[in-house]
């Protein structure tokens, strides 16, 4: 099936249930950071019924290279997200796992590339601490939501602003659930330093 039809389809099936996925106009974005970033490995907390997944393995597939390990805690949507996958003619570069991230994401090897987290804010900090050793030095991390979930995920946002170089862009969005919200891209290579080596006498 052709990326843009079941994109269509599964955007529809998410608006007609609820699914609160991620929308067009983020995704596009995304979708354009992860051909900047040419990942050979990208996580992903919060899979729903794929929306998201299917962005990034098709732009993954797009650039010829790397897969995508994704979470959901909820088995139901996760086997919906499996058929998506397969449907898009994408499952081959995808791995799916069911469960807790905030435990499961500490199994991850990595180095992993690019970091999407879009699986209840008050679960990014420990899902990042948990892959954080496995971050490769150019790693770009991709939180949603940093907008309407700034309070919950005020533990994530301090730490990324303290340690990397790490900005808010915003979005107007069609989603009625959120149409004015916020991703926060953090780019671990670019972490700061001080600005000047010389002794301070
Ligand atoms: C906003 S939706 C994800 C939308 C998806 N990224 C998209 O754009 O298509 C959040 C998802 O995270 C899942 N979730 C919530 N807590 C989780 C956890 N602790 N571990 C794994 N998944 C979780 C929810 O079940 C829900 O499906």
């Amino acid at each position: 099936m052709r990326f843009e039809d079941i994109i269509a389809e599964v955007d529809a099936e998410c608006r007609r249930r609820e699914v609160r996925m991620l929308g067009k106009e983020k995704a596009v974005r995304l979708a354009e950071l992860i051909k900047e970033a040419k990942p050979g490995l990208v996580v992903e907390v919060g899979t729903a019924i794929g929306y998201s997944g299917l962005w990034i393995a098709n732009g993954l597939r797009e650039l010829g290279r790397g897969r995508l390990i994704t979470f959901e805690l909820d088995p139901g949507r996760a086997a919906e997200a499996g058929q998506n996958f397969k449907r898009a003619g994408l499952d081959h570069l995808i791995t799916q796992h069911v469960g807790d991230a905030r435990q499961e994401t500490r199994k991850v090897v990595g180095p992993v590339d690019f970091l999407f987290l879009d699986g209840g804010f008050e679960n990014y900090y420990p899902c990042l601490m948990n892959v954080r050793e496995h971050l490769s030095p150019t790693a770009m991390l991709v939180a949603d939501n940093a907008g309407i979930g700034a309070a919950e995920m005020a533990d994530y946002l301090d730490y990324v602003r303290r340690n990397y170089d790490s900005h808010s862009e915003w979005f107007e969005t069609d989603l009625s659930w959120n149409p004015k919200d916020a991703m926060e891209i953090s780019y671990v290579g670019a972490s700061k330093r001080p600005k000047s080596d010389k002794p301070i006498s």
